[in-house]
């Protein structure tokens, strides 16, 4: 069974994904570098800023694991789930490893801090663990590790930002930029502080340049980054994030601007209404609510209650009318109850979400929660999971019904990887629509902005027709 479902079909942040960092035209002409990026967009920028890294060191990257000298797994440990599949692609690693006994095999990422003796020792599979603030080191360890020694370098830092790195960024139209690291709001489940570390903030004006290279470089959407955007402060006093918001927002007119991922607590009035003020600003906020029980709240270290959390909800409703709300819930919390997950579901029925992601509670080594035990059977989670699945596709299709006859902008991506002559793209609610592609002549390219008519709907795609 799947563990999460979604309707609005962007990676956020928390939501384990495979990427392969793949550049179909490698710079360089050094040894070969392949990536295997696992976990959040936080993790899919920080791979591009490896790449960054790495190239400016005389790499190049490769297309695949056949063509690489070094094999790096960007990992990923919010879950069980994620970190097993990890182990996973460490032993199928072994085969390439027999046949290029000179491969570098790496394990990047939040797994590093935590695993380090382990992973080093996994049967010999892994050569250099090298955690998030410590990338500056790769390159070096690389170079040692092609020499026969392991190498290990995973302190966190209270500074690190990589400012001045420029990433390698090697798809589409559409890019992340880290606005932060690091989270210091401890939710009691959550590994993401340990992992990570404390949360530190990249200087505003360098965020505003970067946003307007990409516009200049052809990217025509990006995402502010962070794994609470809300608690963003600029260290030179510029501000918080609606003001920064604001400024890239002006910075870049055209370019759609996206962020994720805000936290209830600090979702300000003035980031609402900044918002509504600007065209290009997407009207779509992921926020996560976790449960619909104020004591599982509570237990969950989230500093709201399900009153406030509607209040929220009410703000944006009220200042921006069309806006899409996405969430995260983690059904079978330690102590929830029965009457817990109804007030769950009903906190889904009150705010009807566009979409959700969905996670059965997974306990995790050194969190509070790790101590308040793990008491729900898993035969629980997995019936409370399968209902709020089933409710959430419920609210996504009929939502998605309500959409036809209209007339969305959509910024087109490119072929639908099932059927190429379907093309797709999103509305700046986020949602995917679908469209017949009427080939070469079709007057648009991938970037381009188009017009599209709904016809039908699932929970999960729009499909149309283009409109002149
Ligand atoms: N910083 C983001 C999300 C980070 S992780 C935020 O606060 O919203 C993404 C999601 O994974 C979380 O929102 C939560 O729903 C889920 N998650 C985190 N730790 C988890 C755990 N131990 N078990 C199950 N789900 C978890
Ligand atoms: Fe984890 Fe909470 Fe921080 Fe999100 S805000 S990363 S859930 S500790
Ligand atoms: Fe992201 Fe997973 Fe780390 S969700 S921050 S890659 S633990």
């Amino acid at each position: 069974m799947l563990e999460t479902t979604t309707t609005i079909e962007i990676p956020l942040v928390g939501e384990p994904q495979v990427d392969s960092a793949v550049d179909p035209s490698p710079s360089g002409t050094g040894r070969a570098l392949y990536v295997e990026t696992y976990g959040c967009q936080m993790n899919l920028n920080d791979t591009e800023i490896v790449q960054g890294i790495m190239v400016r060191h005389g790499y190049r990257l490769a297309n695949s694991i056949d063509d690489a000298d070094v094999v790096l797994l960007n990992t990923c440990a919010i879950r069980e789930n994620a970190e097993r599949k990890i182990h996973e692609r460490l032993k199928h690693l072994r085969y390439w490893r027999k046949r290029k006994p000179e491969l570098v095999v790496g394990v990047l990422g939040c797994m590093a801090e935590r695993l380090r003796k382990s992973l080093l020792g996994e049967q010999g599979l892994v050569d250099i663990v090298v955690g998030p603030d410590e990338y500056r080191c790769l390159p070096e360890l690389v170079e040692r590790a092609a020499e026969g020694e392991q190498g290990i370098a995973v302190k966190l830092s209270r500074v690190e930002t990589y400012d001045d790195i420029t990433p390698v960024r090697t798809q589409g139209i559409s890019a992340w930029i880290s606005i932060m690291r690091g989270c210091d709001k401890f939710c009691t489940f959550c590994v993401v502080p340990f992992t990570r570390g404390r949360e530190r903030s990249r200087p505003l004006n360098s965020i505003v340049h970067e946003a307007e290279s990409l516009w200049q470089q052809g990217f025509r959407e990006v995402t502010l980054l962070g794994q609470n955007v809300n608690s963003y402060r600029d260290p030179n006093g510029h501000g918080d994030f609606a003001d920064l918001l604001a400024a890239v927002a002006r910075a870049v007119p055209q370019m759609r601007i996206r962020y994720t991922t805000s936290h209830p607590y600090d979702m300000s009035d003035r980031l609402i209404e900044t918002m509504a003020l600007y065209a290009n600003i997407c009207p779509y906020i992921h926020l996560p609510v976790q449960s619909g029980s104020d004591r599982i709240l509570q237990l969950m270290n989230r500093h709201y209650t399900v009153a406030q959390y509607l209040d929220r909800i009410t703000k944006i409703r009220e200042t921006i009318p069309h806006c899409a709300l996405s969430t995260d819930i983690i059904v079978g919390f330690c102590t929830e109850t029965e009457d817990d997950h109804r007030m769950t579901l009903e906190l889904m029925r009150t705010v009807c979400y566009d979409g959700a992601y969905m996670f059965k509670y997974s306990p995790r080594e050194n969190t509070k929660a790790w101590k308040m035990g793990d008491d729900v059977p898993d035969e629980v989670k997995s019936r409370r999971l399968d209902e709020i699945i089933a409710l959430q596709n419920r609210i996504s299709w009929e939502l998605n019904q309500t959409e036809i006859g209209k007339i969305f902008d959509v910024l087109v991506e490119g072929p639908s990887k099932r059927d190429p002559a379907q093309w797709h793209g999103r509305t700046d609610t986020n949602k995917v629509v679908v469209f017949p592609h009427i080939g070469t002549d079709a007057g648009y390219v991938v970037g381009d902005m188009i017009r599209v008519r709904i016809n039908s709907a699932t929970s999960a795609t729009l499909h149309g027709s283009i409109v002149a």
